[in-house]
């Protein structure tokens, strides 16, 4: 595999904290190439072999705005089994619902703009319906669960300039633990 040509912003990037405006369809060409690379850089990120030949960190998800894009665009690429990945590519999405249930990633979340290890709690809707647009500009809408629930969040928070280093006490990183669930 050949590794994409893409450049990811760094958290101390403004463009990072800017809010990505609505797409318009049909998507440019240059959009579409967009959301291939950034597929196939998750893919290999989360590929062992293609990390250590890249040194790549691995990741699940990237919004057009990592790579100096403000549209409100973001992939995600799940290897559900492994070998085997599942991609999510949404446009201009909107949260229809999220359950009360709070969760977060007991290891804590990772970025590929934030280069650094951060602990701390985020908290996220275990579950949620959103709507959005696909490729093609066709609407749809997905229940999204657990992990992918948390990466839909994480993705939507860069679409409005949010990171999830925010969210994060660093006084007291882990406060509130007993009313979320770790997963
Ligand atoms: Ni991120």
């Amino acid at each position: 595999m050949k590794l994409p040509n893409i450049t990811i912003l760094d958290e101390k990037d403004k463009r990072l904290r800017q809010v990505s405006k609505e797409v318009s369809f049909p998507l440019s060409q240059a959009d579409k190439n967009m959301i291939e690379d950034m597929l196939l850089y998750l893919k290999m990120s989360q590929i062992d072999e293609e990390r250590e030949k890249y040194d790549l960190r691995a990741g699940m998800g990237l919004s057009a705005v990592q790579l100096g894009i403000l549209k409100r665009i973001f992939v995600i690429v799940d290897e559900y089994e492994k070998g085997q990945f599942k991609n999510y590519i949404v446009i201009n999405p909107k949260i229809k619902s999220v359950s009360e249930e709070l969760i977060y990633v007991g290891e804590g979340e990772g970025c590929l703009s934030i280069n650094r290890e951060i602990e701390g709690i985020v908290p996220r809707h275990a579950r949620m319906n959103v709507e959005a647009y696909d490729v093609n500009g066709n609407p749809f809408s997905i229940r999204v669960r657990e992990d992918i629930s948390i990466a839909f969040q994480h993705e939507i928070d860069h679409l409005n300039g949010k990171l999830f280093t925010d969210y994060i006490d660093s006084k007291e990183p882990f406060k509130n633990a007993e009313m979320m669930r770790e997963i």
